[in-house]
């Protein structure tokens, strides 16, 4: 009960008229949990997955507009197959059974990353979960799946070049090449459309950013807990977001006396 009402408390001292609108996630250390209760680390991955549904649920009932969890890096297939091939099951899973609830929560799910090259019939999930909760207006749940950002900067240099080149051969190159400015690689990138992340969130506690939105987060607000994934808290994510809050944002500028 105790622990009830201190949860109620934190929650309610979050200023709602100051939630970050975006908020990142750098889900890590499942693998030590497991690892500290002797289990495999695909024990820690499961466990993983019931943090991501209740952070998911609570930044919904918060008004956080747009949340991206960070769950496999274009790094992690270098981890033992077998590992791999447990994550894209999971995930796969977590698709199947979270529908519904998105659903019912109005949660529209988007992915980020280089999609193609997952198995079929992670895609198959992924795209089915897409079209289904296209419409919905709550929250948008971004999964970073086979995401990294450097790769999404390739990517994204990639598509502006074929559109320069195919652009009208009336249109002068050098115009053309002049008018690139921050806003036209924001809108190349995975995330166009979507505010940069206000709040970055890494748990267990590593001081790197691992290759994740390298652009987005240029002013972000960054909390390391040393918890891990599995055992973060609804209190720990309330805690992270009164954190924000009491940040003061200068963007370069100079402290608003
Ligand atoms: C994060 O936990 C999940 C993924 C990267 C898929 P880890 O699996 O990296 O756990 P640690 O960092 O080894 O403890
Ligand atoms: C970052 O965690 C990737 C995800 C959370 C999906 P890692 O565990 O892969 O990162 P490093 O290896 O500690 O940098
Ligand atoms: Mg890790």
């Amino acid at each position: 009960m105790k622990n009830a009402s201190f949860l109620n408390e934190i929650k309610n001292s979050i200023d709602r008229n100051k939630l970050p609108e975006h908020i990142a996630i750098i889900m890590d250390g499942n693998g030590r949990w497991a690892a500290k209760k002797g289990l495999p680390r695909t024990a820690g991955h499961k466990k993983g997955m019931d943090t991501v549904d209740m952070i998911v649920t609570a930044s919904r009932n918060l008004g956080i507009k747009v949340l991206t969890l960070y769950a496999f890096s274009t790094e992690n297939w270098r981890r033992p197959e077998k590992e791999v091939n447990f994550l894209m099951r999971l995930l796969k899973t977590y698709l199947i059974i979270q529908r519904r609830k998105m659903m019912k929560n109005k949660i529209k799910f988007n992915v980020l990353g280089r999609i193609q090259e997952l198995p079929v019939f992670v895609r198959k999930e992924i795209e089915k979960t897409k079209n289904l909760t296209s419409e919905n207006t709550a929250l948008t749940l971004n999964i970073a799946l086979n995401y990294g950002g450097r790769v999404e900067i390739v990517d994204a240099v990639r598509r502006l070049f074929k559109d320069i080149l195919t652009a009208k051969k009336d249109l002068n190159y050098e115009t053309l090449i002049n008018s690139i400015d921050e806003e036209t690689i924001s809108n190349y990138l995975y995330t166009a459309g979507f505010p940069d992340p206000d709040l970055l969130i890494r748990t267990s506690g590593e001081l790197r950013i691992s290759n994740f939105l390298l652009w987005q987060i240029a002013y972000s607000e960054i909390f390391i807990t040393e918890t891990l994934w599995p055992d973060f808290s609804e209190t720990d994510f309330y805690m992270a977001v009164l954190d924000y809050q009491k940040r003061e944002r200068r963007y370069g500028g100079v402290k608003n006396l």
